[in-house]
């Protein structure tokens, strides 16, 4: 099989790397509209990767294309990608308004081309594992959910414009997975943000920190917390309590924490430096189940008519965030399958 990556960026890199590691890939072909770049992240991949000239050649001569480039460039590549009769694994969020990501799901849908979202917490293995046990019953009656989602260090400040937000940007990921493990639609939100970690937040009319809280359909809350700065290292976590019992993922010995009870863990040298670390079952795996999607052996777990909930919460948080008032949100909101 032969896997197309557009855009050999920072996150291209990575998964074209992934892909070259898998048995049932032949060939991964790389496009990237900088002169060289394609090339050169070719020759690091190895044998099995090739640069092509162009995004046509690209979809030609791929049985799926990977989009990776920068997020306002998703729509029209999906767009070429389904026309093509292509499957692709689009990197996240698809599209950043909610107008032009309805339009994209129902060109998609149409079209009947497999198109997988990038959200890897869908892939990890203990959230998937996680979600198994939320699903078939074994935690019982879920009372609350944590999610922690700290990055080490602010992106380049560069990219803070184009970012959509620290909702839109960085807590979609947990508003993808949070309501995808639980199962149950989000009534109302409540979120808060602050600028505590460089004032070029501010700037961009943007917070650095933030805390949402979601109610759920059956009663249940989950705390959100995130922001651009921890000392210690990436923390990405989540934390489940039921009735009948209490998980967490992202806990381990490199998790970038430091307890101070008697035999408790202190922070690791090799603390998660950042998400490619922290992830990396999880971005090998969606390589693997993109893959078998692309072979007709397995289902898509990550469709993209599921971000129009994460899109509709982020911007649900960023209002609330604004106003100071908790949102009510209709059940249209929906639920993920
Ligand atoms: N899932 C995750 O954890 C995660 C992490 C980081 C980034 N991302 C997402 O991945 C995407 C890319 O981020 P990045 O950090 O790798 O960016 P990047 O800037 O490092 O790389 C983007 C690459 O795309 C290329 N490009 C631009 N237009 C193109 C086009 N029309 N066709 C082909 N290539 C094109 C650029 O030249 C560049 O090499 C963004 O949407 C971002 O939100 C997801």
């Amino acid at each position: 099989m032969r896997i197309g990556v557009a855009g050999a960026g920072r996150i291209g890199t990575m998964h074209a790397t992934n892909l070259a590691s898998l048995d049932a890939v032949d060939e991964v072909l790389l496009y990237d509209p900088v002169d060289g770049r394609a090339a050169r992240v070719a020759a690091m991949v190895g044998p099995g990767a090739a640069p092509v000239g162009g995004l046509d050649d690209l979809l030609a001569a791929s049985d799926g294309v990977l989009v990776a480039t920068p997020t306002t460039t998703h729509p029209d590549l999906l767009r070429r990608c389904v026309a093509a009769g292509v499957p692709a694994l689009c990197e996240k969020p698809i599209a950043d308004d909610l107008g032009e990501l309805a339009a994209l799901i129902d060109e998609v849908d149409a079209a009947g081309v497999p198109v997988l979202v990038g959200f890897q917490r869908r892939f990890d293995p203990a959230v998937v594992e996680l979600r198994r046990r939320i699903r078939g019953g074994e935690l019982g009656t879920i009372y609350h959910v944590r999610a922690i989602g700290n990055d080490a260090a602010p992106p380049d400040l560069g990219y803070l414009p184009s970012s959509g937000g620290i909702f839109r940007d960085l807590l979609i990921h947990d508003l993808d997975a949070v309501p995808w493990l639980v199962g149950e639609p989000v009534v109302e939100v409540y979120a808060s943000g602050s600028v505590l970690v460089d004032k070029a937040f501010a700037a961009v009319d943007d917070v650095d920190n933030v805390v949402a809280v979601l109610r759920f359909a059956g009663g249940a809350h989950a705390v959100l917390t995130g922001g651009r700065h921890d000392p210690l290292g990436y923390d990405h976590r989540i934390e489940v309590l039921g009735s009948k019992d209490s998980l967490a993922v992202g806990l381990d010995p490199r998790t970038p924490l430091t307890s101070l009870e008697p035999g408790g863990p202190t922070v690791a040298p090799d603390a998660y430096p950042g998400f490619p670390e922290r992830f990396r079952r999880a971005y090998l795996n969606e390589m693997a189940v993109f893959v078998d999607v692309v072979a007709g052996r397995a289902d898509n777990p990550s469709p993209v008519r599921d971000s129009m909930i994460s899109l509709r919460l982020a911007d649900a948080c960023d209002s609330s965030r604004r106003s100071g008032a908790p949102v009510r949100l209709s059940e249209t909101v929906g639920v993920h399958a």
